[in-house]
């Protein structure tokens, strides 16, 4: 999704500009542009593709602004092409705009008709006009307050304005943005991220404020136009570095730290010594809890799929997952002893996020579990459990899918514990047989050269299909998922005993089928429905774990045998071949990685 980035110094900005565009790009982009403000005058230039092409021209020409803004957009509104690239200036006013504007319609109409030009398709444009125009009888913070109150839909902005040279502007509602504070300089970034390189001081705005920044010195104001203090933030990391290493891509190196961001994570959540899960200071009794719903997009939404399992068989409590897009526009039940629970690795999703404010809203208990800390879903939430899996760059969901699985789970062992329906002992060793799982994920890792062999076939077909029951349900959703996006081929992910009810009839000669049937109780029913597709001339790859009965079956293509383990803790291990299909299967049609088309790394629009 689209970025932002803005800095206020005392030398020229450019150089940091285009670097912190550089670490915007994680998100996904079709487009990047900066503007700046030197000796009266705006100088913007923008680019279709990539940053490196920006940075490239920006070379050729001498910008000397020692204030400026910078942005990556993700097109909503009109094609990615450098006149629809951010910022969107007039002479006076450039604006840098995550979000959507749904009035713009009619906000273009009214300004054309007052005489204002459009240049470019995009709903932003609006926004340099309406601001220009309110400033003409109006004080800075007064134009700003009028302009924003014209808005509808969502945004973060930046904004220089040619008569106040030494400022950024910056507005919040729905979309998240950050100011930084480091040394004779300011900056605004659309994440913490952006600013990690320049300052470990952050605060956040909150829905309805602005932000005045200059180099020395930031004020704030609520949506009320009254003048607030803000908490000032450390960023625990400034210096963590983002390198891939020896790998290729930041998703293989995801997908190889599992066993270390695992671990770290247990090393959290648990008490290694006395076999006991550390989850203290929660603001309400779990004993308590009588239903839990748990809401998340995409591969977010999976673990919570999983999690589902997990609860539902470790207790007496009713689960019900919900995808975040449908939540927030359907009526609900909101019920004093439920609980919501909010999983999102960037913490940014739009549409978690406005389902979570729902639930605060009708004050419902509400628990984020998140990969950024400092996110909006971490910050909103009653209570947080971070998933300590460290920064996730590859836009597919790899080790933030594992460490999500992984609270949650953590998490069910704790509240069927409290609630008594997890017996002491079988509590413990289960914590116990938690342990060994980084262990068991590095083992598993070697399987790696097998499915890169088998991934061709996944690549060349013109669509496949994943099925598992119980357990292996949400990680067949997973590992289709995973293969859509890298490999831009067709994947279903179905529920293995749906398979006669319609999808079977999908099935032909030497279409590639993954059966995910570890050994668990669903183990011979899975292998029956193996043989009906195997029937109709799929072509199967079999996911299974070590055991000592050898698992043969005539026409059966190929096999794949993960470590041996728990049946609840499986889940973790048929994941990682999934994963690593989805990687080859990508590297073999050449495509793109880390940024597949069309998708972003954090969906900060709904
Ligand atoms: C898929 C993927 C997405 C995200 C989804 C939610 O690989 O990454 O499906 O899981 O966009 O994102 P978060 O977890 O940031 O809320």
């Amino acid at each position: 999704m689209c970025g932002i980035i803005g800095i206020t110094s005392n030398k020229p900005v450019i150089t940091n500009i285009i670097s912190s565009l550089k670490k915007l790009e994680y998100r996904g982009y079709d487009s990047a542009g900066i503007a700046t403000l030197a000796k009266n005058f705006i100088d913007e230039v923008k680019c279709e593709g990539r940053v490196t092409k920006l940075e490239k021209i920006c070379s050729k020409k001498s910008i000397e602004g020692i204030i400026g803004i910078g942005h990556v957009r993700w097109a909503t509104h009109g094609v990615p092409n450098e006149v629809n690239a951010h910022p969107h200036s007039s002479e006076n006013v450039s604006v840098v705009h995550n979000g959507i504007i749904e009035n713009s319609t009619l906000l273009k109409k009214y300004l054309e008709k007052r005489g204002y030009i459009f240049k470019s398709q995009t709903d932003t444009e609006v926004i340099t006009h309406l601001l220009s125009e309110f400033l003409k009888k109006n004080k800075l913070v007064a134009a700003i307050q009028k302009t924003l109150a014209k808005l509808h839909g969502s945004y973060a902005l930046g904004i220089l304005i040619k008569n106040h040279p030494d400022i950024i502007i910056g507005a919040r509602r729905g979309s998240p943005l950050a100011v930084g504070y480091g040394h004779n300089e300011n900056y605004l970034g659309s994440d913490s991220y952006a600013l990690k390189a320049m300052t470990n001081r952050v605060s956040y705005l909150e829905d309805g404020d602005i932000c005045i920044v200059k180099k020395d010195q930031v004020d704030f104001y609520n949506s009320n136009g009254k003048k607030i203090n803000k908490k000032i933030l450390e960023l625990s990391d400034k210096n963590e570095e983002y390198q891939k290493g020896d790998f290729q891509t930041f998703m293989q190196k995801e997908i190889f730290e599992q066993p270390q961001t695992v671990k770290a994570c247990i090393n959290e959540y648990v008490d290694t010594l006395r076999d006991e899960i550390n989850i203290y200071n929660l603001p309400w009794n779990l004993k308590e809890v009588k239903s839990i719903c748990l809401i998340g997009c995409g591969t977010a939404y999976h673990a919570c799929m999983m999690a589902k399992n997990w609860i539902e068989n470790l207790t007496d409590i009713d689960v019900v997952t919900e995808i975040a897009s449908e939540f927030r526009y359907k009526k609900n039940n909101f019920k004093k002893d439920n609980l919501y629970i909010f999983v999102s690795q960037s913490g940014e999703t739009a549409d978690t996020f406005a389902a979570l404010e729902l639930c605060k809203k009708n004050k419902m208990k509400t628990l984020g579990v998140v990969n950024v800390v400092e996110s909006s879903i971490a910050r909103s939430s009653n209570f947080v459990l971070p998933i300590h899996c460290g920064s996730e760059i590859g836009v597919a969901s790899t080790k933030a899918f594992l460490g999500q699985m992984l609270v949650l789970y953590i998490f069910a062992l704790q509240i069927g514990f409290l609630q008594k329906k997890l017996k002491k002992n079988d509590y413990k060793s289960k914590i116990k047989l938690l342990k060994k799982l980084p262990e068991l994920i590095k083992k598993t890792m070697s399987v790696e050269a097998d499915v890169q062999i088998i991934a061709k076939t996944f690549a060349d077909s013109k669509g496949s299909m994943f099925l598992g029951r119980g357990l292996s349900y949400p990680i067949a959703m997973e590992g289709a998922l995973k293969l859509k996006e890298l490999c831009y081929v067709h994947a279903e992910g179905y529920p293995a005993g749906e398979m006669k009810h319609g999808p079977l009839a999908l099935i032909e000669d030497g279409m590639p089928v993954v059966i995910l049937a570890p050994r668990d109780k669903h183990y011979d029913k899975t292998l029956s429905n193996m043989q009906e597709v195997i029937a109709r001339g799929a072509k199967v790859l079999l996911i299974s774990n070590k055991g000592k009965e050898e698992i043969s079956s005539d026409n059966l293509w190929k096999k794949i045998l993960v470590e041996n383990c728990s049946d609840e803790l499986l889940p973790f291990l048929i994941t990682l071949p999934l994963q690593m299909l989805a990687l080859h299967a990508a590297k073999y049609k050449g495509y793109d990685i880390d940024k597949p088309r069309n998708l972003a790394k954090s969906v900060t629009v709904e």
